[in-house]
């Protein structure tokens, strides 16, 4: 399994927000075309698009998560956050490897996260090998994964 983390923890407002996208090893951002669906698999009512305090099973991510980054802040709005974690999931080795890619808030590094002891609440963004399903979920620790977003991207 590939673990990849960037951190821009240093980076601070006056940085532009283009900056802020991840660069180096990053899956590049590819737009997902019109011929594919994005569905939300998030255990929630049908017309919410986000909701607040469930996780991906730590059995889901750790044989399925391909990829992962953290943010301390972005100057993009939430939707183009979300979008480009979408795109990057699209965008992640061959067509169609990264299938589910999952945007939340005040989600807490791991330990050990460069060097460090972990828990510091960023936003973070997931990218999957398997098209997430409501049964992947579980209850997040209070105050975690707050306003969390996903897609399945089906082709
Ligand atoms: C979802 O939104 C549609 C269109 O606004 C509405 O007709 C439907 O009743 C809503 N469904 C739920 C479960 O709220
Ligand atoms: C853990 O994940 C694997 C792969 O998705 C699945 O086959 C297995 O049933 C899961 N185990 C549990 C206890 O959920
Ligand atoms: C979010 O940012 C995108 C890209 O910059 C922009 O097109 C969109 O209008 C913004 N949405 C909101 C709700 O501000
Ligand atoms: C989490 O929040 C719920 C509801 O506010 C509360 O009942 C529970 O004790 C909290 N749990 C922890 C570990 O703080
Ligand atoms: C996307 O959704 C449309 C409308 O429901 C459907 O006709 C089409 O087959 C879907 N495409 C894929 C790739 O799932």
């Amino acid at each position: 399994m590939i673990f990849l983390i960037l951190i821009f923890a240093i980076f601070t407002a006056l940085i532009s927000a283009s900056l802020v996208i991840p660069r180096a090893g990053g899956p590049s951002f590819v737009p997902i075309p019109p011929s594919c669906n994005v569905t939300n698999p998030l255990p929630c009512t049908a017309n919410t698009t986000r909701i607040s305090g469930y996780m991906p099973s730590s059995n889901f991510t750790s044989n399925h998560q391909l990829y992962s980054f953290y943010l301390l802040a972005s100057q993009l709005n939430s939707t183009a956050q979300f979008q480009g974690c979408l795109q990057q999931c699209n965008g992640f080795g061959t067509p169609g490897t990264c299938k589910a890619a999952l945007l939340a808030y005040d989600v807490p590094t791991p330990a050990d996260f460069f060097g460090t002891q972990g828990g510091v609440l960023e936003i973070a963004c997931f990218m999957y090998s398997k098209f997430l399903s409501r049964g992947d979920f579980v209850k997040a620790p209070n105050g975690t994964y707050v306003d969390e977003r996903a897609g399945n991207i089906r082709c």
